[in-house]
């Protein structure tokens, strides 16, 4: 076959139905459009989908951004959200400063040399602990390189690449069995029923999602009364039961058909709402489904119903952070205190449970105050909600947010606090700026 191509003239090669000259005319088409073609791979690369995390890529080369573009479209970067701009590492300093970064940052700097290292300075001046950097360059040269991984860049890519070599690159830091789940699992539990534990996750988890815009799930294991379906207005779906039921099926695939999607950053394993069945599990089954979720997103908040038994402990010790959410009075400060304490005593590695006071000044009732709850409790109030019948009982009904509702009003500043306080993000165009640092600025 081969050899007899070689004796066609282009027009006669037109009407032989060859594999391969097909594929070549597809490769010459391609690199009409979008570049140089690259050497095809011929080993197999076994590169496992990357997770649902955010990328932002600033080229400085449009060869560069096309390709990036070509890998994005792969199945195996389809969870990501993947930005590209152009404009280099100048580009990406200027972009945040007045945003909060993405879990992975690309900078392209064509004549890469040691120079960069000021530009990666500047840079990380904005950037959280928690971002990657990859940086791309065309200089080949091993000096540089050490001296980029020792400023703590995670990868040097050297143009041209192919866009699987940067999705290995890309996986390699997310995917790699060896680095760890990338989820960070936050377990929200009410001290007593209704003390609006469902509402601040549900909340918060929108909130991480909206203005951080990591990835975020929420898992409702309230398998027979959870809300969250409600709350973002989702049709009644199977999604936490039939994972709990057999975790030993559930893998990214099956969990993606699990999931409601919600918005652009946030999944919902939602519970049927059903009392078909008894949801009384071995606590493995619920550390295994949660096993599952972290290793595709970088935010799992799991909304635990007010119950204390063996699964729901287990939920708690096991969780990255643990928030309380109590309402400011007798009983939420003794559940609180008890908690606290038994959970400190479990996890004496980790931080204390955050503690977050919900309904606070609800009229003609008697209340703690925070300072003196905290006093009690002994230990810091992480937020205090204010009691709203009215914006909280239409973002129920309505199957909406607060923050969709009241962007700026005292609920949603506290909640937006917790938010920023547990994923560890600032976003610095969502803070307010007041008088005085305005006029500190200006000084300066
Ligand atoms: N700060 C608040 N102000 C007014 N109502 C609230 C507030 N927080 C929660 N609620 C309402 O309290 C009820 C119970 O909330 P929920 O989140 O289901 O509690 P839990 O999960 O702790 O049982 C809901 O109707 C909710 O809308
Ligand atoms: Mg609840």
């Amino acid at each position: 076959m081969a050899e007899q191509a070689e004796n066609l003239t282009p027009e006669e090669e037109d009407g032989v139905s060859d594999e391969g000259s097909v594929a070549e005319r597809a490769a010459s088409l391609t690199a009409e459009v979008a570049g140089p073609v690259e050497q095809p791979r011929t080993e197999t690369v076994q590169v496992r989908p990357v997770p649902r995390i955010s990328i932002d890529c600033f080229c400085d080369n449009p060869d560069t951004g096309s390709t990036i573009q070509r890998a994005a479209e792969d199945r195996r970067l389809a969870r990501t959200h993947t930005t590209i701009y152009m404009g280099g590492i100048d580009a990406a300093i200027e972009h945040y400063s007045s945003r909060a970064t993405p879990n992975l940052i690309v900078v392209e700097d064509l004549d890469a040399t040691t120079d960069i290292l000021n530009g990666l300075e500047r840079l990380a001046e904005s950037c959280d602990a928690s971002t990657k950097v990859i940086v791309i360059g065309s200089n080949n040269d091993i000096a540089l390189y050490r001296e980029l991984m020792r400023a703590g860049v995670s990868d040097y890519l050297i143009t041209p690449f192919s866009p699987l070599q940067f999705i290995e690159s890309v996986s390699s830091l997310y995917v790699d069995p060896n680095a760890g789940p990338i989820g960070k699992v936050i377990v929200f539990a009410g001290t007593k029923g209704g003390a609006g534990a469902s509402t601040v996750a549900h909340n918060v988890g929108w909130l991480i999602s909206e203005e951080v815009e990591d990835d975020v799930t929420i898992v409702d294991f309230d398998v027979a009364f959870g809300t969250a379906g409600l709350d973002f207005n989702q049709e009644p779906l199977q999604g936490v039961s039939d994972a709990l039921a057999s975790p030993e099926r559930l893998d990214d695939v099956l969990l993606d058909r699990l999931l409601a999607k919600c918005t652009d950053h946030l999944n919902v394993l939602a519970a049927p709402a059903a009392l078909d069945r008894e949801m009384d599990l071995d606590p493995g089954a619920y550390e295994s489904v949660l096993d599952v979720v972290r290793q595709s997103c970088p935010v799992v908040i799991v909304d635990l119903p007010h119950v204390w038994s063996a699964w729901s402990r287990q939920v708690l010790v096991a969780a990255d952070e643990v928030v309380l959410v109590t309402s400011p009075d007798l009983a939420g400060l003794r559940n609180t205190k008890n908690l606290a304490d038994l959970l400190v005593l479990a996890r004496p590695n980790d931080a204390p449970p955050r503690i977050v006071l919900n309904q606070c000044g609800l009229p003609k009732r008697p209340e703690i105050t925070s300072k003196d709850f905290a006093d009690a409790v002994g230990r810091d109030i992480s937020a205090a909600v204010p009691f709203d019948a009215m914006l909280f009982g239409t973002a129920a009904n309505n199957g909406q947010m607060i923050g969709e509702l009241k962007a700026d009003g005292k609920p949603t500043e506290e909640l937006r606090e917790l938010a920023q306080q547990l994923t560890g993000r600032k976003v610095p165009g969502k803070q307010k700026k007041n008088v005085l640092t305005r006029l500190v600025g200006r000084k300066g």
